[in-house]
C-alpha cells in the first residue's frame, strides 16, 4: 500500500506537469483528490486495517495528501505567471504612447459669453432672470409706453402670433427685444430692483452678414431710490472692463426708445484701435455698443412702481453682437448654423 501511494504521488506530479492550463489542472485536482478521486479510494479501505495499521496510514495517506494539494498550488502559480507573459507578450504597451482621443462636447461661443456675462453682473449684485419667448403685445409694447399706433412699432418688425388669449393682453407675438422683462419683473419683485435678463429675441428681418430674425439680447435694470445714469456709467464701464479684461471707457449719445428718458446709445472704446481711430469704429475710436436710459414714468407706472418715490435706468444690448467682438466672427448667421466646425473654434 506503501508502494502504491509513492506511485499515486508522482503519478499525479506527473500529471500535473503536462497539464497545461488552468482548466487541466483542475481537472487533475479532481481526479487525485476529488470525491472518486485516486487518494479518496485509498482512504475509504483504511476502514479494512487494523488499529495499528489505520494509523500508520492514515498518517502516510495524509502526507501525500498535503504534498498533493502543495503540488497542485505551486503548478497553478506557475501556470498564472505563464498566462501573464503570454498576454505581455500578445498585446503590445507603451506607456509613452499619446492616449485615445474621445470627442467630448463644447460650450456654444454664444453660452460662454452669456455665462461670462452673467458671472460679472451676479459680482456686481444684479440678479439673472429669464422670461418667455413668446410674449404679450402688452408686455412687448404697451408696458413700454408704445400704444398700438405709435410709429415706434416700426422700428422692430414683429412676428405675430394668430392667437390673442386675453383682451387685455393683446395679441401673442415673438420678443422683439428682452424689454418686456422690466414691467414683469417689477410687477413680479416690486422696488428696488437689480436684474440682467438674457435671452432669445425675434424679428421679421432680411437676414445678412449682421442681421438674423433670432439673436440674443441682455436687458438690464436698476431700480431704487437716488439713481442716476452716472451709476450706469460706472457699472457698464466696469462691466466692459471686467469682460475684455482691459480698462474701457464709455460715453453716451442721444437716442430714442419710447420707454426711457432721456433715451441715450452708449459706446465703448474701441477694441482695435485703443480709441486711436480703425477700420472697425470707423475712424471715430468708439464703438456702439447698447441701447439705454432713465426708465419712463410711464414704465414704472405700469409695472406698479412708485415713480415719486423711485427712479432707475434700464439698457439692453446685443450678446450676439457682443460674441461676434469678442471672438472676431464677421457673420451672424454661424451662430443658428448648428455647424460643429464653427462652434470647436472657440
Ligand atoms: N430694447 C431696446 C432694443 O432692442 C434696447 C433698450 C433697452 C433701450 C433698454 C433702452 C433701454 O433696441
Amino acid at each position: 500500500m506503501q508502494k502504491n501511494l509513492k506511485e499515486l504521488l508522482s503519478d499525479a506530479k506527473g500529471a500535473m506537469k503536462v497539464a497545461n492550463s488552468l482548466e487541466a489542472l483542475k481537472e487533475v485536482e479532481r481526479k487525485y483528490l476529488g470525491k472518486n478521486g485516486a487518494l479518496t479510494e485509498l482512504l475509504k479501505t483504511l476502514k479494512d486495517l487494523s488499529l495499528e495499521e489505520k494509523r500508520e496510514m492514515g498518517t502516510l495517506m495524509n502526507e501525500v495528501k498535503v504534498a498533493i494539494g502543495e503540488a497542485l498550488g505551486q503548478r497553478q502559480r506557475e501556470l498564472e505567471r505563464s498566462e501573464i507573459d503570454k498576454a505581455l507578450q500578445s498585446e503590445w504597451i507603451d506607456l509613452t504612447a499619446p492616449g485615445a482621443h474621445f470627442p467630448i462636447g463644447h460650450i456654444h461661443p454664444l453660452s460662454q459669453t452669456q455665462e461670462e456675462v452673467e458671472r460679472i453682473f451676479q459680482q456686481m449684485g444684479f440678479t439673472v432672470i429669464d422670461g418667455p419667448e413668446v410674449e404679450s403685445e402688452f408686455y412687448n409694447f404697451e408696458g413700454l409706453n408704445i400704444p398700438a399706433h405709435h410709429p415706434a412699432r416700426d422700428m422692430q418688425d414683429t412676428f405675430f402670433l394668430n392667437k390673442s388669449p386675453d383682451a387685455e393682453e393683446g395679441r401673442l407675438v415673438l420678443r422683439t427685444q428682452t424689454s418686456p422683462n422690466q414691467v414683469r419683473a417689477m410687477r413680479k419683485y416690486g422696488a428696488p430692483l437689480r436684474i440682467i435678463v438674457p435671452g432669445r429675441v425675434f424679428r421679421n428681418e432680411a437676414t445678412d452678414a449682421s442681421h438674423e430674425h433670432t439673436f440674443d439680447q441682455v436687458e438690464g435694470l436698476l431700480i431704487d431710490e437716488n439713481i442716476s445714469i452716472a451709476n450706469l456709467k460706472a457699472v457698464m464701464a466696469d462691466f466692459l472692463g471686467r469682460l475684455f479684461k482691459r480698462e474701457m471707457r464709455v460715453r453716451f449719445r442721444p437716442g430714442y426708445f419710447p420707454f426711457v428718458e432721456p433715451g441715450m446709445e452708449l459706446d465703448m472704446s474701441c477694441l482695435f484701435c485703443n480709441e486711436k481711430g480703425c477700420r472697425v469704429c470707423k475712424h471715430s475710436g468708439w464703438i456702439e455698443f447698447m441701447g439705454a436710459g432713465m426708465v419712463h414714468p410711464n414704465v414704472l407706472k405700469a409695472g406698479h412702481v412708485d415713480s415719486k418715490k423711485y427712479q432707475g435706468w434700464a439698457f439692453g444690448f446685443g450678446l450676439t453682437r457682443l460674441a461676434m467682438m469678442r471672438y472676431g466672427i464677421n457673420d451672424i448667421r454661424h451662430f443658428q448654423s448648428g455647424d460643429l466646425r464653427f462652434n470647436m473654434q472657440f
